[in-house]
């Protein structure tokens, strides 16, 4: 007897390193089974542990041996006893289930013909945080007095040990959360959002700075894509060298190529000395590209040359020269409703894309406007030389109900003006001057056609925050013939898009 109980002994405290180096909570509860099942040579056995979601509290984690199918009803049949043991907080044991009285409600375990059942509370000082389960058909009497106490101190020892995963796994998630906060604040300072969207974006943004992989951006203009795209080469390995961002609607078709390739002396007329091409400046370094759904079919073919092979060939050189260089692009458009049209190549969309990174707009992820506002009115004030300013919960309201179509750009221009327009300590509603256009205003009589067209064009880049791509979009016109009339009118709008 003093033999067996110091083997006990012995074994329990073994047992206890055991389960308290495990820290996670599952693989705790499985390994407190499988050894309570092998000491006592238990047929089957589960653990439940007090759940909140479940209706009686407490919930099965961990069986074994039971039918996962039927488990309901095999649960069940073991039901009377684990509710006397979760309300008394005291083991039962029964020597032989079939013949005591205790179990004679419970028909489930007759039906199942159980001979022996043990089972016993985990207990965490006064509180019953869970229970062990165990039985067997094959023999009567299979547990005892001994293990019975046996089981209740290996139960009290495992309430510990689960209490501790939860802890730790507590400890865990909230270090995590923790450092991702940290993190991209400290990686990305200037760059602005809380709501959920924004952060998963961010995170994506992180797993890709430190590798080489082409990351598409996409989303609606004034998103943030150039912002991410510069934070993505800021951050990476290849932060000391260029960031090359050229924009591919912003230089005229007919001048593209010899721009981004680049040509020799005497390749066309007028090439009178040799010159290198934009992509070439990026060596080293990374390449953006920017409005990348704009890049006409016929330089597609010859940008995918560039990325397949990774070697650049001037206009009119008979020789190619290797390039190294991170590629990133940025579109406003959908790329596969290009690719269906015909207006954008699908091996080069493959090349661009290997990670994309979609950039909500603005209106999906109303948490982000009021830090935006904050960031920006602080930044504004600072450039503009102005006292701190405060928002009124009016121009709050509002702002926080517009539609922003011009997303962060345009949230940023409303603000800006404002701080500069506004007189007082507070900005106010008429401040921002967010009332839509009216479309009188538009219809008056006495316009000529050609006034009509710059207020209708104003009007539209207004709504977009300056943005010259989605102005052409909407109004149905190239972004040629859009550039083309701006710079006709000397509008200061075009200055501004980036
Ligand atoms: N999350 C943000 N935090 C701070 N500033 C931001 C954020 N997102 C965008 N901005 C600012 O908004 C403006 C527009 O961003 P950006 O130029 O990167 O947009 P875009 O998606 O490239 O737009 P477009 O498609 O029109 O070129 C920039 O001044 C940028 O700094
Ligand atoms: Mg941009």
């Amino acid at each position: 007897m003093a033999e067996e109980s110091k083997d006990d002994f012995t074994v329990l405290y073994e047992i206890t390193q055991k389960i308290n180096s495990i820290l996670d909570e599952q693989d705790l509860l499985e390994k407190v089974l499988e050894i309570a099942m092998a000491h006592l040579d238990a047929e089957r056995g589960y653990v439940l542990t007090s759940d909140e979601s479940s209706p009686g509290g407490f919930a099965v984690v961990v069986f074994k041996n039971f039918n996962a199918r039927k488990d309901a009803t095999e649960y069940a049949a073991s039901s009377s006893v684990i509710k006397k043991v979760l309300d008394s907080g005291e083991p039962v044991l029964a020597f032989d289930a079939l013949s005591d009285e205790r179990f004679e409600a419970s028909r489930s375990i007759l039906a199942q013909r159980i001979l022996s059942v043990i089972c016993v509370p985990m207990r965490l000082q006064e509180k019953i945080t869970g229970a062990i389960y165990l039985d067997s058909t094959r023999s009567r009497g299979k547990f005892n007095t001994e293990t019975m106490k046996f089981l209740s101190v290996f139960g009290s020892l495992a309430a510990v040990a689960l209490e501790n995963a939860k802890e730790y796994g507590h400890l865990r998630n909230e270090n995590t959360r923790l450092k991702n906060e940290i993190s991209s604040v400290r990686l990305f300072p200037g760059i602005i959002g809380r709501s959920k969207a924004w952060k998963m974006a961010l995170d994506l943004v992180q797993r890709v700075i430190d590798t080489d992989v082409s990351v598409l951006i996409t989303g609606e203009s004034g998103t943030g894509k150039e912002l991410i795209a510069r934070a993505i080469h800021g951050q990476g390995r290849r932060k000391d060298r260029a960031f090359m961002a050229i924009n591919c609607s912003a230089i005229p078709e007919q001048l593209l190529e010899s721009e981004l390739f680049g040509y020799k002396r005497g390749a066309f007329t007028g090439a009178n000395v040799d010159k290198k091409g934009l992509i070439e400046y990026a060596e080293g370094g990374t390449l953006f590209l920017d409005e990348v759904g704009d890049l006409p079919v016929s330089l597609q073919a010859k940008l995918l040359r560039v990325l397949q092979e990774r070697e650049i060939r001037r206009l009119g050189d008979g020789e190619s020269k290797k390039v190294d260089m991170r590629v990133i692009s940025a579109t406003n458009k959908d790329l596969r409703e290009e690719i269906k049209n015909g207006r954008f190549r699908e091996d080069l969309y493959f090349r661009l894309n290997i990670v994309e990174i979609h950039l909500p707009p603005l209106r999906d992820r109303v948490e982000d406007i009021t830090v935006l506002i904050d960031y920006f009115m602080k930044k504004a004030c600072e450039v503009h030389g102005r006292q701190a300013k405060k928002i009124s919960a009016d121009a709050m309201s509002r702002l926080l109900k517009h539609p922003w179509y011009g997303n962060v750009r345009e949230l940023q221009n409303s603000v800006e003006r404002a701080v500069v327009l506004s007189r007082g300590e507070e900005l106010t509603e008429a401040d921002l001057k967010l009332q839509e256009y009216s479309e009188e205003e538009l219809l008056q009589s006495g316009l000529t056609l050609e006034a009509f067209e710059r207020k209708l064009v104003e009007k539209t880049l207004a709504e977009t925050g300056s943005n010259r791509t989605r102005t052409a979009e909407k109004l149905g016109v190239s972004l040629r013939w859009l550039q083309y009339r701006l710079k006709e009118w000397g509008s200061q709008k075009d200055q501004q898009d980036g």
